[in-house]
């Protein structure tokens, strides 16, 4: 079996790639790099194109019949919610536009297995304060959870007809590291832009600590990166023994932790003093997301296994490693990051 991984140099997608090698299936990553890093993916074949761009068809096929591609995990999207507000039309482009390519790759090819990439941003403001499950309404309040929507859609709809067999993974929101190569450089969230004012000595800030809450800051759905990835697997497994799957699942633990909550979990995990600042409310931020985690427990037997202080431990110990703030030595006994 050779796997395909479209966006496979960033951060979730070479996660998942260091799982399929270490159990030794055969990979190939098609990725353009600008927010990946090939670094993390080591010695794994990789063909640099935009999937956006308009050879990508031809080169995307090209890599299935030179590989023996057998079937294929998506990551390869931009992500970043306020880029998508400010650009729209690039943003369909990039992530509708790149599935459509890769689609009709598969198609002429006649790879049939895929396994998207999704996100809980397709739910939106949910307005619902218990757990959020698939069947809850889904509108997305920008054009990234738009355009990761409009791939669910589609995608669905090319296994309706027949031709993709096929499911859509809606991550929670990911943190932590497997290895230390691995890492989010990005910080772009909470637990990476926590750990990152921690490093030039800034106080964290609470965006908002008066939700209705129990310590009036926003709630979410923390998921392990690690988990994370062997849910792809677990899902790639499904299709390949011919099982069909649910459109879409849920990735999470079911589980609401608070913006306090995490940054004392990181105020652990360093060690070190943090007095946070509270700021005024983030607009568009909704004061609770918990994903309802039943479906992917009943039908693919996945559960979480690593909790919020994992998280925060690997991901300071990654970005505290690579910034010089504490040395290797420090971090003897710490196999994973
Ligand atoms: C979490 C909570 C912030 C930084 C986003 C996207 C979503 C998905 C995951 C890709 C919020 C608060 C944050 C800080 C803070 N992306 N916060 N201080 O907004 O839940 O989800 O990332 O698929 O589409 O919207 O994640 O990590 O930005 O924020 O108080 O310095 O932490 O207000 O309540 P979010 P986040």
């Amino acid at each position: 079996m050779t796997t395909l991984v479209t966006g496979g140099t960033g951060y979730i997608g070479a996660h998942v790639v260091s799982q399929l090698i270490a159990r030794g299936d055969d990979v190939v990553v098609v990725d353009d790099v600008i927010t990946g890093d090939a670094a993390r993916i080591g010695e794994v074949p990789l063909v640099r194109t935009d999937l956006a761009s308009a050879d990508a068809r031809g080169v995307v096929e090209r890599v299935i019949r030179d590989h023996g591609v057998d079937r294929v995990i998506h990551f390869a999207a931009r992500k970043q919610v306020g880029e998508s507000v400010e650009r729209p039309v690039w943003y369909v482009q990039q992530n509708v536009g790149g599935l459509v390519h890769l689609l009709e790759a598969m198609e002429a090819t006649g790879v049939e297995q895929l396994v998207f990439s999704s996100s809980a941003a397709v739910y939106g403001l949910s307005d619902d304060t218990g757990l959020i499950s698939e069947d809850a309404p889904t509108r997305p309040i920008n054009p990234y959870g738009e355009s990761k929507l409009a791939g669910e859609w589609l995608i669905a709809a090319q296994a309706r007809a027949g031709r993709l067999r096929a499911t859509s993974l809606r991550y929670f929101n990911v943190a932590g590291c497997g290895e230390v190569r691995l890492a989010d450089k990005l910080a772009l969230n909470l637990v990476p832009m926590v750990i990152e004012r921690l490093l030039r000595d800034d106080a964290p800030r609470v965006f908002g600590a008066d939700y209705p809450t129990p310590d009036g800051t926003c709630i979410r759905d923390y998921v392990h990166v690690v988990d994370l990835a062997e849910a792809h697997l677990l899902a790639l497994d499904h299709l390949a023994t011919g099982e069909s799957l649910s459109p879409v699942y849920n990735v999470g633990t079911g589980l609401g932790t608070s913006v306090l909550e995490i940054i004392d979990a990181v105020r652990t995990a360093s060690g070190r003093d943090l007095t946070p600042v509270i700021e005024h409310r983030r607009p568009g931020d909704p004061p609770q997301l918990v994903a309802d985690v039943r479906r992917i427990r009943r039908e693919l037997g996945w559960e979480a296994t690593r909790n919020v202080a994992d998280m925060a431990s690997s991901a300071w110990q990654a970005m505290a490693q690579r910034a010089g703030a504490v040395s290797r030595a420090q971090l003897q006994g710490h196999s994973e990051c």
